[in-house]
């Protein structure tokens, strides 16, 4: 294990002429923050940070990002060798245990998945309710938020070891039997049941398609890889925020899942496919949307593109692109979309614009052409993106409760009206 948090050094700060002394901590690669933790409590002052672009929300020890250089670390390991050598569910134990399993470990792990695995009919009956055209991600927020009422026990997970445990492995067991049966929902197909005997992208495919191929199941294994954690982003800082309220898991991870759904987070692989589709309906003309995306007076944003936290080529998007042309090969599938997607990509990194801001194509903008290859609707790809962050996210709730942090609760500098008093409405 690294070493714990180093506080080195302090920095001082001078506030109406008085100096104050604030520790820095350093993390493992030197990073440096300064702890303000008592700055209210010594100054009565509060830092101001919207977008939280500079503030570090926790200390956490299960994901590095160098958005600088394109580095992204789990628990140390390099994504480019987990997304080389490993498969999904050892991913999902490294980020909840902190270790590689060996084999029996990864055996054990898989054999509590597979008994976790089922939701009880009614599960259906709730989709079969909602109407035809509740999006995906409200979907499986829908039936995230009302696991409680099937799983009673789970109330306790923040207080109960076993019962939280048994949480986890029941949301990582079921999250892909939610996903396959939102998708037929969607289509208004019979519903498939889980099949325990199959590998956990297999019985998601054949929960899906009624049926599953080798080579696909490892490419989508790979993809859910590359989203099993992201550090504090939006969806993960929420599970962290809303769990620290203690409220049972489940209930942390459907806040998650709602923070994903926005178009700058997890929303931006279906907002990609669209901008492909639009740009091949319109001709193709990839230089007018490079223009378009660059004029501010237009809304138009290049999705798929830029990052907060990597100023780099990310990644993960490096890997995808390589699985874009074994997927697409694998099934037959000739897209113009990638050609599209490809032109886009070399235009925006040949121009100003876009590398003087430091903008490289993220994890989003191939992975809609995989996910469409496959035969999943577009506004599916979310939740594909929930289904691969669902263990990112829970070993970001479990890290937060073990560090027993307090609950969260932003201050804020108000801009309001000083205090008046209340006019009768015949005077207004
Ligand atoms: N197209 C055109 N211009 C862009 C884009 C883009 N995709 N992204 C950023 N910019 C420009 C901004 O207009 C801004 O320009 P300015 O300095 O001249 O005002 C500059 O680059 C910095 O952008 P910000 O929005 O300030 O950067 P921020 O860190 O707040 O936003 C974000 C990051 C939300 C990802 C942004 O790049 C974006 O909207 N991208 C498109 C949506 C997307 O792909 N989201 C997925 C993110 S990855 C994920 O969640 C899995």
């Amino acid at each position: 294990m690294p070493e714990p948090t180093k506080i080195s050094e302090t920095v001082s700060i001078n506030i109406d002429g008085q100096s104050y002394e604030l520790p820095v901590v350093t993390g493992t690669y030197e990073e440096k923050g300064i702890d303000i933790t008592k700055l209210r409590s010594q100054t009565k002052y509060v830092t101001l940070d919207t977008g939280y672009k500079n503030t570090g929300a926790t200390k956490s020890s299960i994901t590095y990002i160098d958005g600088e250089n394109g580095v992204l670390l789990h628990r140390g390991y390099p994504i480019e060798q987990l997304a080389e050598h490993a498969e999904f569910l050892e991913i999902c134990y490294l980020l909840f245990i902190g270790e590689l399993p060996n084999k029996e470990q990864l055996d054990n792990f898989k054999a509590e998945i597979k008994a976790h695995m089922g939701l009880p009919e009614n599960v259906k009956h709730i989709l079969n309710a909602l109407p035809d055209e509740t999006h995906p991600m409200g979907m499986l927020s829908t039936v995230l938020s009302a696991m409680t009422g099937f799983f009673p026990d789970s109330l306790d997970s923040w207080t109960d070891e076993k019962v939280r445990w048994a949480s986890i492995y029941r949301l990582l067991a079921n999250m892909p039997v939610l996903a396959a049966y939102i998708y037929r929902r969607q289509k208004k197909l019979d519903y498939i049941d889980p099949d325990p005997s199959l590998s956990y992208v297999g019985n998601f495919l054949n929960m899906t398609f009624g049926n599953q191929d080798e080579k696909v199941a490892e490419a989508l294994d790979t993809l859910l890889i590359l989203h099993a954690d992201h550090e504090q982003n939006c969806s993960a800082s929420t599970a962290r925020f809303v769990g620290s309220s203690h409220v049972n898991l489940f209930a942390a991870i459907a806040a998650a899942n709602n923070a994903l759904w926005g178009p700058l987070h997890g929303g931006a692989n279906q907002k990609v496919l669209e901008m492909l589709q639009g740009i091949q309906d319109d001709g193709g003309d990839v230089a007018k949307y490079i223009n378009k995306a660059k004029d501010k007076a237009d809304p138009f944003r290049l999705m798929g593109f830029g990052h907060r936290v990597y100023k780099n080529y990310d990644p993960r998007a490096k890997v995808i692109k390589k699985y874009v042309q074994v997927v697409l090969d694998q099934l037959n599938i000739d897209d113009p979309m990638v050609e599209i997607a490809k032109g886009l990509e070399n235009a925006a990194l040949e121009d100003e614009y876009f590398s003087s801001r430091k903008l490289f194509p993220n994890v989003d903008f191939y992975s809609g052409i995989i996910y469409r290859a496959l035969g999943i609707p577009v506004n599916m790809f979310t939740v594909m993106f929930a289904l691969g962050r669902l263990p990112g996210w829970m070993a970001q709730w479990k890290e937060m409760r073990e560090g027993k942090e307090p609950i969260g609760r932003p201050r804020q500098i108000y801009t309001g009206y000083t205090k008046r008093d209340y006019i009768d409405i015949e005077s207004r």
